[in-house]
């Protein structure tokens, strides 16, 4: 069965730009979140996205504006009825999802494909929750969802082979590069990515180097466009540690704990980029590091 209507529940960062990948790719996009200004703040960010995407010649203008056409928003979740898949992208809290999910597992027809885009919960605790746990995959997108070509399809023990298969099909429609994963805590990404921003945290915890100067080596020295505190920065603070707790709980391995000027950054509100403070302060055009109390000088 093709794919031709797409719903997606959650309008913040990550739901809006899966919405607006969708909607570029030519599919019938529903966005679908709790109240309208989110929703509008949602489709700023989309229509802001696009004009630049239009600006530096990625995309048309007239491409823009089928996108655009493409879209609709709403708080009801009747909308989402006769959608082929629902892409979920709501707060990690598996009992909101769950709630959401058993709503629409009555609303929506046999043949619609539920995926989460989850990056800590556990695919099967939510298929579980449906009476379609044949056809629920995970479909991990990553920040800023534009401009990140991948897509890990996340498969659960549940799964369906033609689930499984019409979702990484879809995920190579919406012009990503999918790539398969168990569900297991981390997928892929986070799974390699978690240690590596925890230790990055650790190091200057421990004075290895400065804030910039770690970031400057992973950026000059391995080519990331990004350093790892700067990453953090991005992703957010408390976001990291969350997925990190949740990994740790899994796995039961060191490199999985968030050290503790981590976990001192977050009980002040140093989220990061979205608080305006993190190992950089966002205050200032460039950001500056912060001193975060470390006796070193930044
Ligand atoms: N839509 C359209 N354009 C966008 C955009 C968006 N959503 N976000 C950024 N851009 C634009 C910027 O405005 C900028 O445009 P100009 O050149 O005209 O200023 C352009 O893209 C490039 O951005 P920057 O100049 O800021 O810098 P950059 O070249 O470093 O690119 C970046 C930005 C793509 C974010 C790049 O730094 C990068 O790839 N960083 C790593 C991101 C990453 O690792 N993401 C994964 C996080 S992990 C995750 O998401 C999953 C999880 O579970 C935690």
């Amino acid at each position: 069965m093709t794919i031709t209507k797409v719903g997606v529940l959650g309008c913040g960062l990550m739901g809006s730009g899966i919405a607006q990948s969708a909607a570029t790719a030519g599919f019938l996009t529903v966005a679908r979140d709790v109240a309208e200004p989110l929703l509008e703040r949602g489709r700023t960010g989309i229509v802001k996205s696009l004009t630049k995407l239009t600006e530096k010649g990625k995309l048309t203008a007239a491409a823009k504006e089928t996108a655009l056409a493409k879209l609709s928003f709403g708080t009801d979740l009747s909308g989402l009825g006769d959608c082929d898949i629902i892409i979920e992208a709501v707060t990690e809290d598996l009992e909101i999802k769950n709630r959401l999910w058993q709503e629409l597992d009555q609303l929506c027809g046999p043949a619609t494909i539920f995926a989460s885009n989850t990056s800590s919960l556990t695919i099967a605790a939510m298929a579980a929750a449906t009476n379609r746990a044949d056809r629920f995959v995970g479909l991990h997108f990553f920040n800023p969802v534009p401009l990140m070509p991948l897509v890990e399809v996340v498969r659960t023990v549940t799964t369906s082979p033609e689930t499984f298969q019409r979702a990484f099909d879809f995920a190579r429609a919406l012009g990503k590069e999918p790539v398969a994963a168990l569900d297991s805590p981390g997928f892929i990404v986070n799974l390699l990515l978690v240690p590596y921003l925890l230790d990055a945290a650790r190091a200057l915890e421990h004075g290895v180097a400065s804030t910039s100067d770690l970031d400057r080596a992973m950026q000059l020295g391995c080519g990331h466009p990004m350093g790892p505190l700067a990453l953090l920065d991005f992703i957010g603070l408390d976001t990291v540690v969350k997925i990190a707790d949740i990994m740790f709980d899994a796995y039961r391995e060191p490199r999985y704990a968030p050290p503790p000027l981590l976990r001192r950054m977050v009980v002040a509100g140093f989220f990061g980029r979205k608080s305006g403070m993190g190992f950089y302060d966002y205050s200032v055009d460039p950001p500056v590091p912060t001193g975060l109390g470390l006796k070193r000088e930044q």
